[in-house]
């Protein structure tokens, strides 16, 4: 039998019921495969290894390991949040491991994007068997797959920038959701009562804000391209574009252009937004954001972001466009 296909007779979970079914399936089933033994498993607060946490939270409690790492690259808030569900609310055995410095050193000077994504997917692997060394006992590894990972790798997990654990760290895998689509992995996360802005979530990268602060990244414009994300953020999500747009986001490019400030001849950045709608990240279309919100949104991230003084909007479609800008 081939037990990487999904069962025919499983049902699409698509209500609360048959999510709380699946919950309690599986709860037993992952009791049955580790027992007393520790899961660990990397949560970076996406949305599939934030449903893998609770779902083993709920099953075998503090004998899961949380490791959070934050690079220094992720969102404004992400890391807090990371914490305040799973740590305060949930009460998860939860490892948060600030690394910021040491990312931002390893990318210092570095304005080639493979080589970017390179370094920070080694350096991931190095913090998180780092952490992986100090707990003891651990025998399973729990991992966020999910059934379109299985079935293809389109080009949202084709670039797969995390390399593996070394061999003396090959743990079995736990993966509890590996026959469910995106969608169903939400209704779960939804019975699991993680919060709508953990479980709804659009798409980031692993390399996160890396590749959205364009060529070398210096801590300045990585400032300001955080920044001005969480303002786009805000006002997508005050005017019901947040559940509707598929990705939006702020890039930072690595050049200045003249403007005026107050009545001074002003030289900085210009932020770039990218809002756009597709199925499978292969083809996209750009979504048609309301002019007065765009007009707005400039205001505000000009007025509000350090460092920056004009503010452009990206209508190319995929192609010819990617949807990152690196
Ligand atoms: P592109 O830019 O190739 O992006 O049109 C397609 C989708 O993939 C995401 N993306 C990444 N995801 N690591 C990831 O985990 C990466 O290095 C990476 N690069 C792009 C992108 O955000 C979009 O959803």
């Amino acid at each position: 039998m081939n037990n990487n296909k999904r069962p025919e007779s499983m049902a699409r979970i698509e209500t609360k019921q048959l999510a709380d079914a699946f919950i309690a399936e599986q709860v037993a089933a992952v009791k049955e495969q580790v027992g007393d033994k520790k899961v660990l498993l990397a949560l970076s607060g996406g949305v599939d290894s934030s449903v893998v946490a609770a779902l083993l939270i709920n099953a075998i409690g503090k004998n899961l390991v949380c490791v959070h790492v934050n690079h220094g690259l992720l969102r404004k808030g992400e890391p807090e949040q990371v914490v305040e569900v799973f740590r305060d609310q949930m009460n998860a055995n939860l490892v948060y491991v600030d690394a910021a410095e040491r990312f931002l050193k390893k990318l210092e000077g570095v304005a080639e994007p493979e080589k970017k994504r390179k370094i920070i997917g080694a350096e991931f692997i190095r913090v998180f068997e780092e952490e992986a060394r100090k707990q003891d006992g651990i025998a399973f590894l729990a991992q966020g797959t999910i059934y379109p990972d299985i079935l293809e790798s389109g080009p949202v997990k084709a670039h797969h920038n995390v390399g593996g654990l070394p061999d003396d760290m090959q743990f079995e895998l736990v993966e509890p959701l590996k026959f469910l689509y995106k969608d169903e992995v939400r209704v779960v996360g939804k019975a699991l009562g993680l919060p709508d802005g953990m479980v709804y979530r659009q798409p980031f990268p692993g390399p996160g804000l890396g590749v959205r602060c364009l060529g070398a990244i210096t801590r300045d414009r990585l400032e300001a391209v955080r920044e001005s994300d969480a303002i786009l953020r805000e006002e997508f999500a005050k005017n019901g574009l947040s559940g509707k747009v598929w990705q939006y986001f702020t890039v930072i490019p690595d050049f200045k252009s003249v403007g005026v400030k107050g009545g001074l001849r002003s030289f900085e950045w210009p932020v770039i937004i990218r809002a756009v709608n597709t199925r499978d990240a292969m083809t996209a279309t750009v979504e048609d954001v309301p002019f007065a919100l765009l007009q707005h949104i400039t205001a505000r991230i000009t007025a509000e972001v350090k460092g920056v003084n004009r503010v452009v909007f990206d209508l190319t479609p995929k192609p010819t466009g990617t949807i990152e800008w690196e």
